[in-house]
């Protein structure tokens, strides 16, 4: 029997109801595959923040280090300032799990019309590999000189050499598998110090990786590129900020941030990774009952497939491309008017087909 601890976090907003919505098709794709997954579930959120001062308790991170894995909601809520609730639980999560690697695919799924004019089935399939740990996203600066005319922000970007070197190694092996052709996102024309560094390794690893098409792109056209020309792209690797920006642009591009889905991976797996939408709590329609709860589904199935079980990621996931190219049960993002609980059905009884034609 395949048993796995997972450390559950639905955190805020649509997270408690994506969550709850994924559990029960991965529980039901596990129950056919012999997989147990064996859900520890923890109330770490910013309402948990109001009650206790604090986003998780102070040996939090050595709690969910005893987890296979980490299965994530959202975190972030009004009330809460994100900087308090994103530095209290999910950056310092990213950090010290040294998931560097932060893998989002943008996959045009069957039945699914890109917002793009002429996009054909299939017309979209790249991965984004973000860095994770350092970069743009770093504690180091802070604000001076409040409420007066002379008041200013520092942010500095930190860019280590086995910072990129290990993110962009997964990007040139993950290429290999995949289509062979490796896009890194830069912007060396300008004053930045970081993205010259960052071009030199990349092309010190594309001397060692003969068999993988590099090319380089400014951050600015290759965002242009997303939308005119997607087709170009197998993998696509990036700073922490550039592919947090690249990639809610991706989740548009293949027809909602609602389906798409983050792997927050540590590839040695000396820890637990982490898997989530790329989408956040959002706000405007928590409690509605019409959150799109696919990209949390699609990160559940990421989850299985790192855990090893590509049989029940792939059910999952053909269970995910039947309800959308089958049904037309959807949610407001997609066009439709179904909500989480009724595209939770639907997929519940699709994985009976999948798993039977298996
Ligand atoms: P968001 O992704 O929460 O929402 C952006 C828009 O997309 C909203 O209109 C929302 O309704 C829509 N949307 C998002 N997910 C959807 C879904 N599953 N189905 C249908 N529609 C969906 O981004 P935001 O508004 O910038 O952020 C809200 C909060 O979430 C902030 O506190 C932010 O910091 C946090 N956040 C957290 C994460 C994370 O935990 N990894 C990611 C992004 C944002
Ligand atoms: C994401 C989110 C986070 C990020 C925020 C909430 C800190 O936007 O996971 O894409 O920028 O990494
Ligand atoms: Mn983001």
């Amino acid at each position: 029997m395949n048993r796995y601890r997972i450390a559950t976090i639905p955190g805020d907003g649509i997270g408690n109801e994506v969550v709850p919505a994924a559990q029960q098709v991965l529980e039901r794709a596990g129950s056919h595959f012999g997989i147990t997954l064996e859900w520890n579930e923890l109330e770490w959120s910013c309402e948990y923040y109001a009650r206790t001062g604090r986003m998780m308790p102070a040996n939090g991170l050595d709690t969910l280090a005893e987890h296979d894995q980490i299965f994530l909601g959202a975190v972030g809520y009004p009330g809460v300032p994100d900087h308090v609730s994103l530095w209290g639980l999910l950056i310092p999560i990213r950090r010290a799990f040294r998931q560097y690697v932060n893998l989002r695919p943008v996959t045009l799924l069957p039945g699914i019309d890109s917002p793009l004019r002429a996009v054909p089935e299939g017309g979209i399939d790249f991965v984004v590999v973000r860095e994770n740990n350092e970069g743009e996203y770093s504690e180091v600066g802070g604000r001076m000189y409040r409420g007066t005319p002379d008041e200013l922000a520092v942010q500095e970007a930190v860019f280590t050499r086995r910072g990129i070197e290990r993110v962009m190694r997964y990007a040139f092996d993950l290429a290999g598998r995949r289509a062979g052709r490796l896009a890194s996102a830069t912007k060396s024309n300008g004053i930045i110090h970081s993205m010259p560094f960052w071009d030199e390794i990349f092309r010190e690893l594309g001397s060692e990786h003969p068999g993988v098409e590099t090319s380089e792109y400014h951050i600015d056209a290759l965002a242009a590129l997303f939308v005119l020309d997607p087709a170009r792209f197998d993998v696509v690797v990036a700073s922490n900020l550039f592919g947090d920006i690249l990639t809610d642009l991706g989740a548009a591009i293949i027809g909602s941030i609602g389906i798409a889905p983050s792997a927050n991976l540590n590839p040695e797996g000396d820890f637990p990774s982490m898997f989530e939408p790329v989408h956040g709590s959002a706000p405007d329609i928590a409690g509605t009952g019409r959150a799109n709860p696919l990209g949390q589904v699609w990160a559940g199935a990421m989850m299985l497939e790192h855990l090893g079980h590509a049989d029940a990621a792939d059910a999952v996931m053909g269970a995910v491309s039947h309800v959308l190219a089958e049904t037309g049960v959807r949610t407001p993002d997609l066009g439709g008017t179904a909500s989480t609980s009724e595209v939770t059905d639907e997929l519940l009884t699709a994985l009976e087909t999948e798993v039977a034609d298996r």
